[in-house]
């Protein structure tokens, strides 16, 4: 059962494969960050989605709606949230090597906050701003040093990154003195991102410090005090039965206490707080179901179980080695007395999305549920071998709706000329 539909049901109606979104999960996420924020912080801060982990017309309202702002990364994030309406003072952009239309489209539209990344994108913002006539409103990523135990694909806090500017180096200290100067800049706060899927609450409490002391440098140095600051996302979730995720109320604890206790012992402001979470709003709320199709079953060396889908619509395995726990929407108590390798249809050996993966023995027809697939899958997805990419159905007290159309073949050879 998801979101008070039966699983089977649904992939009759809509087919398979097909990610599913439990919305009450979403959204009692979202009021989760919200009211820990409110809890133990006085409610001085704004919890900004990550709308990487999955953007769509329907997210940007449900955030919307539970009071949220948006992290987007690209001018196409940001015209799916301006497309809804979202108001364009809760949105930040963040990125790497923003391009010159996208800095441009961030301040026509009003922006909230530019995340600027280096000094060439300083220099880039002030430009674009001082041409349009307008003051950009900025806050620096700063690459706080601080190495989180995670992929290596998806750590961002350690010096040799191709975010932020390090503290190490001297750069963050050159960023911050060059916004200060800069004509058409007003220098916000400071932003940082440790990394992803992280599951201990120690290197935010560390890296909210680091911040915290780098805020009272400025100070010194400067006789500036940063109002803002962004603490990034990152905060881990439940793949596997034997995962274990903190509570978002106790890093939200730990993080408030760090952070108030450094602002009082320097006599520091508390700063307004910005955090991003995104995995962790939509990622345990997502479901996608598949059908079993080829059964191979390689004596003394393993069974490969394919499905309709693949590293088309879920590349983490691919990718990353993520692991998933996988269920037969039919036979979800059966005992999982068989070990198999799950593969998709792509032609490509390494198209799998779990190898070792204990179920009870599946057949052709059978619906495969894999969980916690709700972030970074369908934003992540692919029309590798013309795949279409499947619909999104968002679930809820027994009823579904599409929030994304599935793909179509004529949908794929659109742009072909
Ligand atoms: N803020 C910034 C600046 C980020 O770079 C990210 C993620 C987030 C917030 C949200 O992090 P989250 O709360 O979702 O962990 N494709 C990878 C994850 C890449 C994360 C990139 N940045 C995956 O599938 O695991």
């Amino acid at each position: 059962m998801l979101g008070g539909c039966d699983a089977v049901e649904l992939t009759k109606t809509y087919g398979t494969p097909l990610y599913v979104m439990d919305e009450q999960k979403v959204r009692d996420a979202m009021r989760a960050y919200r009211s820990s924020m409110e809890k133990y912080y006085g409610g001085n801060g704004l919890i900004c989605y990550a709308s990487k982990a999955f953007a769509c017309k329907e997210m940007y309202r449900i955030a919307n709606e539970e009071g949220l702002g948006v992290d987007v990364v690209s001018g196409g994030e940001l015209y799916t949230a301006l497309s809804v309406g979202f108001p364009a003072e809760k949105i930040g952009f963040h990125g790497n090597n923003k391009l010159p239309a996208e800095i441009r489209m961030a301040l026509e539209n009003d922006v909230g906050r530019i995340i600027v990344d280096g000094l060439g994108e300083l220099e880039l913002v002030d430009r674009i701003a001082g041409d349009l006539g307008v003051t950009a409103n900025i806050i620096l990523r700063i690459t706080p040093g601080v190495d989180a135990h995670t992929h290596d694909f998806i750590r961002t806090g350690q010096i040799d990154s191709k975010f932020g500017l390090a503290l190490e180096t001297g750069a963050a200290m050159e960023g911050v003195k060059a916004a200060l100067k800069a004509k058409n800049i007003c220098l916000k706060g400071l932003d940082c991102h440790i990394g992803s899927q992280i599951m201990d609450v120690e290197p935010f409490v560390h890296t909210g410090e680091i911040m915290m002391q780098f805020i009272l440098d400025i100070k010194n140095e400067t006789g500036v005090e940063m109002e803002e600051l962004d603490l990034g996302g990152g905060f881990g979730i439940r793949y596997v039965g034997s995962d274990d995720p903190v509570p978002y109320d106790s890093y939200m604890e730990a993080v408030s206490e760090g952070i108030k206790a450094f602002a009082d012992k320097h006599g520091l402001k508390t700063p307004f707080i910005f955090m991003e979470p995104g995995r962790s709003i939509v990622g345990e709320a997502g479901t996608t179901l598949y059908t079993v199709g080829a059964i191979k079953e390689i004596p003394g060396v393993r069974t490969y179980v394919s499905i309709d889908g693949g590293m088309s619509d879920n590349p983490r395995y691919a990718l990353y080695q993520a692991k998933y726990d996988f269920l037969l929407a039919e036979k979800a108590d059966a005992p999982a007395d068989s070990i198999v390798t799950v593969a998709g249809k792509c032609c490509e050996s390494g198209d799998l999305l779990g190898e070792h993966v204990k179920m009870p023995m599946p057949k052709t027809g059978d619906i495969l549920a894999v969980l916690s697939t709700g972030a970074y899958n369908y934003s992540m997805a692919s029309n590798y071998n013309r795949n279409p990419i499947p619909p999104v159905v968002m679930v809820r007290d027994g009823a579904s709706r599409v929030i994304v159309k599935g793909q179509t073949y004529e949908d794929m050879a659109r742009f072909d000329v």
